[in-house]
C-alpha cells in the first residue's frame, strides 16, 4: 500500500547510486503545512535559492497518516510523535530535493535550529516557524538520510 494519497508515490524503480550521498551535493528540504498552508513557499523558495540551492524537482503531497509515520519512523514512540503525525497530515507539504556543495549541512544551518526560539536571526525557522512542532520547514540531517528521504518522495522521478 501507498504511503501517500494520489498515485505519483507508487514509482518505485528509482535506482540511487550512492554518489549523491558520498558528495553531500543533495538533500531534501519539506516545508511544512504550516508554511506551506499559510502562502510563506515562495518566500522560503527565494531564501534557498538565495543562498545557491537548486531546486531538482518539486512536488505537492498531503501525506497519509500512514506516510508521516513512515517518514518520521525514527521518531516513533518519542511523546511527540502522534502529535507531529498529526501536524504533517493536516494538510499539504512541498517536498524538494536541492542540490549545492555541502547540502545537508548548509540547508541545516539556513534553515536554524528545530524550536525557532533558539534559531539564530534570518533562518527560515526564526522568519517562518511558530514553535518546535509548527517549525516551518524539514531538512535531512545527514547525507545518508537525504539519499532515503529524497527517493522516499521522489522515487522513479529522474532529477534535473
Ligand atoms: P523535523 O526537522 O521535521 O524533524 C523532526 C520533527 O519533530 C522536528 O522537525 C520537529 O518539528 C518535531 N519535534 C522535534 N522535537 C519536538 C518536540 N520536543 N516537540 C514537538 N515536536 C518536536
Amino acid at each position: 500500500m501507498s504511503p501517500h494519497r494520489g498515485d505519483a508515490s507508487e514509482r518505485t524503480n528509482h535506482k540511487p547510486n550512492g554518489n549523491e550521498a558520498m558528495s553531500d551535493t543533495r538533500t531534501l528540504a519539506i516545508i511544512k503545512p504550516d508554511a506551506f498552508g499559510s502562502g510563506k513557499a515562495g518566500k522560503i523558495i527565494d531564501r534557498l535559492e538565495s543562498d545557491g540551492f537548486r531546486i531538482l524537482a518539486a512536488r505537492v503531497v498531503h501525506l497519509s497518516r500512514a506516510g508521516a509515520e513512515a517518514f518520521y519512523d525514527v521518531h516513533r514512540g518519542k511523546p511527540f510523535f502522534a502529535s507531529l503525525v498529526d501536524f504533517m497530515t493536516s494538510g499539504p507539504v512541498l517536498a524538494m530535493p536541492l542540490e549545492r556543495e555541502d547540502a545537508v549541512t548548509r540547508l541545516r544551518e539556513v534553515i536554524g535550529a528545530t524550536d525557532p526560539a533558539d534559531a539564530d536571526t534570518g533562518t527560515v525557522r526564526a522568519l517562518y516557524g511558530e514553535g518546535k512542532e509548527r517549525n516551518a520547514i524539514h531538512a535531512s540531517d545527514s547525507p545518508d538520510n537525504a539519499r532515503v528521504e529524497v527517493a522516499f518522495f521522489f522515487a522513479g522521478v529522474d532529477l534535473a
